[in-house]
């Protein structure tokens, strides 16, 4: 294939349980269905705190349960993503906030709500970082999947 790459990133407070788990299931996604050639998928913070931080074991935990791979750390977000980007998804409203206040004028990257692609309607994830057990990490894969697949069949339509 010739074409571009697309390009998608997926964006949380941490970037070590939310973003990782939605970063981890996409590429997945595409992958299973033989079109992960045709993109460029990555995720990054909005805050600094655990750049270079591997995920949080709860979400590491969950991808290796469902045999998603993953390897990558945390980074923070930059200017250039909204220019390299296409597709930046964010986790909840404040990540929207944040992407929407932190984007150049007149920049690339379409910001979207990740939730907004799930065919049950739950738009949001929840963040699960301070919860006492696994149970909000297990939901986020499970969302993931749902708008992985929601997302990309809205693609094939428009
Ligand atoms: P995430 O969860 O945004 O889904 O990665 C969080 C991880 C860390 C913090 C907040 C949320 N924190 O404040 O350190």
């Amino acid at each position: 294939m010739s074409a571009e790459k697309k390009k998608a990133l997926f964006i949380c407070l941490g970037n070590i349980c939310r973003s990782p788990i939605a970063e981890g299931v996409f590429q997945k996604t595409v992958n299973d269905m033989n079109i992960g050639d045709q993109w460029e998928i990555d995720s990054a913070a909005i805050g600094s705190w655990h750049v270079g931080h591997s995920p949080d074991w709860r979400a590491l935990d969950t991808m290796k349960k469902h045999g998603v791979p993953y390897d990558n750390c945390a980074r923070q977000i930059t200017t250039e993503d909204f220019n390299n980007y296409d597709f930046i998804f964010g986790m909840d409203e404040t990540n929207m906030k944040d992407l929407n206040k932190r984007a150049p004028k007149g920049s690339k990257a379409k910001l979207l709500l990740f939730g907004d692609f799930d065919p049950q309607g739950d738009r949001i994830i929840r963040d699960p970082y301070y919860d006492s057990d696994s149970k909000g990490f297990e939901k986020c894969y499970q969302q993931s999947v749902r708008c992985s697949k929601g997302f990309l069949e809205h693609l094939q339509k428009s």
